[in-house]
C-alpha cells in the first residue's frame, strides 16, 4: 500500500455531514483529501483551514455534467486513489403512487444517474490499483425491502445499485475497486434526528472498510463494517 502522505481522495459531495467526516478522518490519517461542495462550502472551508494543507475546496454538483466535466479539468495531472462519491438528497415517504415526477426526477437525478455522471467524468483519475466507493442504502436492497417507505429515495438506490452492477459487468477487466456502502442510520439532515447512530460513531468505521478493500477489485456493496449486502 502507497504511503497515505503520497495518496489523493477526491470526495464528491462533502460540504457537511458523513461527506465532510470523510474528509475530515481521510485527511487525518494523512491522506490529501479533496472536497467538493455544490454551493455554500464553509464548512469544508473550515476543514481546510485547520487540516495543515491536507484538504482542498473544490465545486461540482452531480446534477450538473459540465460542472463535473470542469472539475475533471481543473485536476488534469492529479491521481486520485480514492474516488468517493457520497452526494445524495432523501425524498418524502410517498408510496411510489403518489409520488410526484418532480420528486421522482430530483432524486433519480441526483442519487442514481448523477454518481454514474461523476464516475465517468472522472475515473480516468482513478489508477488500476484504485477504488471508487459510492454511497448506497441498505434501502437499496430489493431483498431486504419488507416494509417499503421513502419509496422514490429507496428506488433511486436500487437504481445506482443495478447501474455499478452494469459498469462493473462491462468493464470486468478493470481491476479498480468498486464499493457501494451502507453508512448505517445515522443522525443528519438525510438520516433525520431520531437515527441511532451519530457521524462520529460512523466515519472511522466506513473509511476503515473501505480502505481495508484496497487492492480487492470487483464491486461489493458492504455495511460500514464490512459485511456484505444482498441485492
Ligand atoms: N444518514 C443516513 O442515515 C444514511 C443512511 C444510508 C445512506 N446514506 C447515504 O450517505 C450519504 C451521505 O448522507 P448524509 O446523511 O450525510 O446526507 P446529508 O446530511 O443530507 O448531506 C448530503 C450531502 O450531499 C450533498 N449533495 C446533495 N445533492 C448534491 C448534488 N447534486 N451534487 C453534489 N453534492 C450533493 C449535500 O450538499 P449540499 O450541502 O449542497 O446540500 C451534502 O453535502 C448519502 O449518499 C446518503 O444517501 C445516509
Amino acid at each position: 500500500m502507497t504511503d497515505p502522505a503520497q495518496r489523493t481522495a477526491l470526495v464528491i459531495g462533502a460540504s457537511r455531514s458523513i461527506g465532510l467526516a470523510i474528509v475530515e478522518q481521510l485527511a487525518a490519517r494523512g491522506w490529501t483529501v479533496i472536497g467538493t461542495a455544490r454551493g455554500d462550502a464553509s464548512e469544508l472551508h473550515d476543514a481546510a483551514g485547520r487540516s495543515d494543507g491536507r484538504i482542498e475546496v473544490e465545486q461540482a454538483d452531480l446534477t450538473d455534467q459540465p460542472s463535473l466535466a470542469a472539475l475533471r479539468g481543473r485536476l488534469e495531472g492529479r491521481t486520485v486513489e480514492l474516488l468517493w462519491i457520497n452526494g445524495a438528497i432523501p425524498s418524502t415517504d410517498a408510496p411510489g403512487a403518489d409520488a410526484t415526477v418532480d420528486e421522482f426526477t430530483r432524486v433519480m437525478l441526483t442519487n442514481a444517474l448523477g454518481p454514474m455522471h461523476a464516475i465517468g467524468a472522472l475515473q480516468d483519475l482513478v489508477p488500476p490499483t484504485g477504488t471508487i466507493a459510492v454511497m448506497s442504502s441498505t434501502q437499496g436492497s430489493i431483498t431486504l425491502n419488507t416494509r417499503g417507505g421513502y419509496d422514490v429515495y429507496r428506488a433511486s438506490k436500487s437504481a445506482l445499485n443495478q447501474f455499478l452492477r452494469s459498469h462493473a459487468a462491462r468493464a470486468a477487466d478493470d481491476p479498480r475497486t468498486l464499493l457501494l456502502m451502507n453508512p448505517g442510520h445515522v443522525r443528519t439532515g438525510l438520516g433525520g434526528p431520531d437515527a441511532q447512530l451519530t457521524i462520529e460513531e460512523v466515519v472511522p468505521v466506513l473509511v476503515d472498510t473501505v480502505l481495508a478493500q484496497d487492492g480487492h477489485g470487483g464491486l461489493q456493496f458492504l455495511q460500514r463494517t464490512g459485511e456484505p449486502i444482498p441485492w
